[in-house]
């Protein structure tokens, strides 16, 4: 059994997975209600908040799965990329977790870990596949071959995707994180309405942030009473042009490198737009789209572990 622990950004996680995948415990304690008043994350707010929430998550973990520490066999934590005062708090506890207990450590990419969300029980997708990993602080197109390996064909220039929908989502007026508002509000807008424009740029790179200026000047020619009116309209499209430049740029790639299917992660994932715009893809379970531990379990299945007590002098990337 490994305990993963991930806290790279928001979230503050714990998860127990079995070797085979099987995901025993998953506690996501989101900030982002804390965070919320500040208009995005405050680093040092979540660092304060991860040194309260962690060892409750971990708790949380074993009594949802009825297990105990000394059933786990290796420490999963995420070393990098994120915050690094946040990635830092995840570091040190499982270091003390696993040095308590003599327990080898694996430390995982996070970025490996949205793609390992896909190999997790019940229904764990087996490479080769392209992978569009849409999140918060990445936008990747990645050539995966098998479990261990991947390749980067793409990336974004500017912006993230979820950035884009974050700071759409702030134009508009509406709550932090602005992904899952704009998802909701589009379901009653028309994708027609606005004709934003989606960033040409060459090769299989994306780029986002002329999109966000185009709703800016938008935003401002209606002036604040007209916007309010065709909120609804303005987020339709606004999500429209997001998920067709994600949905071209990764049939694009599929078709570049030959791969037979298209698979996506991320928090982005969870978009209901994207879901239905690709015509084959498949898509990582809504739980395990936004951060969590059980996908940096999973990813340290694949993963060389650090023998104890090498891993003490581990640092985290930001
Ligand atoms: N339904 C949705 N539609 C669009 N975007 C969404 C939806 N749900 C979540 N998001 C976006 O997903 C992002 C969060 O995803 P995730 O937790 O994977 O990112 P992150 O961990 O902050 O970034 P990274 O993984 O790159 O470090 C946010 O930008 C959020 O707005
Ligand atoms: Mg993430």
């Amino acid at each position: 059994m490994i305990l993963g622990i991930e806290t790279s950004c928001d979230e503050t996680a714990a998860a127990l997975v079995t070797n085979d995948g099987r995901v025993l415990a998953n506690v996501v304690s989101s900030q982002a209600k804390l965070h919320a008043r500040y208009g995005g994350v405050v680093p040092e707010v979540a660092s304060r908040h991860h040194l309260e929430l962690l060892l409750p998550a971990v708790r949380q973990a074993f009594d949802d799965s009825g297990t105990r520490l000394d059933q786990v066999e290796r420490v999963a934590v995420t070393q990098g990329p994120g915050l690094v005062g946040a990635l830092l708090i995840g570091v040190s506890a499982a270091k003390a977790l696993a040095w308590a207990r003599r327990l080898p450590l694996v430390p995982v990419n996070h970025l490996h870990g949205h793609v390992a969300s896909l190999y997790l029980e019940p229904d764990p997708v087996e490479p080769p596949f392209l992978c569009l990993l849409a999140s918060g602080g990445h936008t990747l197109l990645l050539d995966v071959r098998d479990r261990r390996t991947l390749e980067v064909l793409g990336t974004t220039l500017d912006d993230a995707a979820g950035e884009a929908f974050d700071k759409g989502a702030r134009l508009l007026g509406l709550g932090y994180p602005g992904g899952v508002e704009i998802d909701r509000l589009a379901s009653d807008g028309d994708p027609e309405a606005f004709s934003f424009p989606v960033a040409r740029v060459p090769g299989l790179d994306f780029s986002f942030s002329g999109l966000k200026t185009a709703l800016l000047y938008t935003v401002r020619d209606l002036g604040p009473e007209e916007t309010e009116g065709l909120r609804a309209d303005l987020a339709a499209s606004y999500q429209h042009a997001i998920v067709r430049a994600l949905v071209e740029r990764a049939e694009a790639a599929a078709q570049a490198t030959g791969a037979e299917r298209i698979a996506v992660v991320g928090g982005v994932a969870s978009n209901s737009e994207l879901r239905r715009s690709f015509s084959n893809a498949v898509f990582a379970p809504p739980a395990l789209c936004t951060d969590n531990a059980a996908m940096i379990a999973s990813a340290a299945r694949f993963i060389e572990p650090i023998p104890y007590p090498q891993y003490l002098a581990l640092d985290a990337f930001a």
